[in-house]
């Protein structure tokens, strides 16, 4: 009788210590899927409950006419302040891939409470980041597959978008670009410059496609994360590779960065960054997988993807994260999701504050736009935005960081950086104007030193 009382009392202090850990850690949030009206009341009731640092927007339609909505996070919402840097995280864009999507919702909810609570590192985080969460860049490819009767889901079924597009290979093929321009010369990044037009008129690219390039093109992203599941890894680019074949590292310019990137996300999570976790399924092939990340082309190349498109056609590096084995889990596997992923996607939103950042402008303090922020040894510029404002994402190091603009001269700066926070570097560029002006004004000096002293 005494060990069946003791163990009673086990199982009741077990209970309360997970009722505890359910209502204490994350009050608020409630551990469901949401479709699509219930999505949309989700980020409506986050925007009640934190008006001051929240905004939704849309980007756009999908094609059967579901809004691809956006909850902005931010103490300005609504507009770029200079010299902070923006952040997103996008979600569902396979639309049968739902973890994504829920941990989006509980992430916004998350923060709007713990800023609330008076969270010292939520509320930094907010007050110097703009962060836009998508939950789904695949409404309608979601109700396809949450429409399904039954827990069991198809494993393909809500996949692609309504018109059968598979929206993780419909990104203009930049990489093909680049890799021709490493060979025979040409730009290594913002490789759609100016080709607006030419997006809006392919009718190879779908409604989703096309609004979440202009999302890419119009916003001065620094970082973003893609969300997916099937698998567990954070992936990173370029995720095709060079030489088509279907499996073979891919480095990009920025390689180290990356790697880095991937695992400020995995560290945190004690499932993705578990060397001995087993294979999701019995013949998947995870060779590639390391401290839970992995390069795109090494686990299998991904011709027009959207990670290599942010990264070749905007300043914002993207990777992809892969959350669950299931696709479409269970309801009440979703808490013990976010468990896993919490502490990750904050950190890795942190991670926007990292290599160098400042701004550009002229020596009367006129901010240059679209300069150019070249990094010596990285074949991959970035450029600044309106403001002049701009954000290199680096590695520990030491590194020579050059700004450049048409009609300026180049300067160049040393600059030590650390794992984080970025290092401030300004850069004062004086146009060639002026430097002629003072040329001529140094001529004008001399000519009337030598007239005077020669008497003329
Ligand atoms: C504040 O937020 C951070 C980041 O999510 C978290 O690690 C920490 O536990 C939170 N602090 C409290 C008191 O909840
Ligand atoms: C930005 O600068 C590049 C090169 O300096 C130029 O080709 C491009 O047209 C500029 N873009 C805009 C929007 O001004
Ligand atoms: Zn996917």
């Amino acid at each position: 009788m005494k060990p069946l009382f003791s163990s009673f009392l086990f199982a009741a202090a077990a209970l309360a210590l997970a009722a505890a850990a359910s209502t204490g850690t994350e009050p608020g949030i409630s551990f469901e899927y949401h479709r699509y009206d219930e999505l949309r009341k989700a980020l409506v009731s986050v925007w009640l409950q934190c008006p001051t640092i929240t905004r939704i927007y849309t980007i756009g339609e999908s094609f059967e006419g579901r809004e691809l909505l956006v909850l902005e996070m931010s103490d300005n919402p609504g507009t770029h302040e200079p010299g902070e840097p923006e952040f997103k995280y996008i979600a569902n864009m396979h639309g049968n891939e739902a973890v994504g999507r829920e941990l989006v919702i509980y992430l916004a909810q998350y923060l709007c409470n713990q800023y609330q609570q008076g969270n010292d590192t939520i509320i930094e985080l907010i007050h110097n980041t703009r962060i836009h969460l998508m939950p789904s860049m695949n409404p309608d490819g979601f109700e396809k597959a949450a429409s399904q009767p039954g827990e069991i889901k198809d494993w393909f079924v809500g996949r692609s978008n309504a018109q059968g597009v598979d929206l993780n290979r419909n990104f203009p093929d930049l990489d093909r670009i680049v890799y021709i321009n490493e060979r025979e010369g040409g730009a290594n990044n913002h490789l759609l410059q100016n080709m607006k037009k030419a997006v809006d008129e392919n009718t190879k690219l779908a409604p989703e496609t096309k609004a979440v390039i202009h999302w890419i093109m119009d916003i001065p992203f620094v970082l973003s994360a893609n969300l997916h599941g099937g698998d567990v890894v954070a992936n990173y680019p370029y995720d095709e590779t060079r030489s088509e074949s279907a499996h073979e590292y891919s480095a990009s310019p920025d390689d180290v960065m990356f790697k880095s990137l991937a695992r400020a996300y995995s560290m945190f999570n004690p499932v993705m960054s578990d060397p001995h976790r087993p294979p999701c399924r019995k013949n998947d092939d995870d060779s590639s997988f390391k401290d839970g990340i992995t390069n795109g082309g090494a686990w299998y190349s991904v011709p027009g993807g959207m990670q290599d498109f942010n990264y070749l056609s905007s300043n914002c590096f993207e990777i992809t994260l892969e959350l669950s084995c299931d696709k479409f889990p269970n309801e009440e596997m979703l808490k013990n999701y976010w468990e896993q992923n919490r502490d990750s996607l904050v950190n890795y939103i942190e991670q926007t504050h990292r290599g160098v950042k400042g701004f550009v402008r002229d020596l009367q303090g006129s901010p240059i736009s679209n300069a150019t922020i070249s990094v010596e040894g990285i074949d991959h510029d970035i450029t600044t935005a309106k403001d002049g404002d701009y954000w290199r994402l680096l590695a520990p190091g030491n590194y020579k960081v050059a700004a450049s603009a048409p009609g300026f001269l180049t300067v160049i700066k040393k600059v030590a950086v650390p794992y984080s926070p970025a290092t401030r570097v300004d850069f004062e560029l004086e146009s060639l104007m002026e430097r002629k002006e003072e040329e001529r004004e140094e001529l004008m000096d001399w000519w009337k030193m030598m007239s005077e002293t020669l008497n003329f």
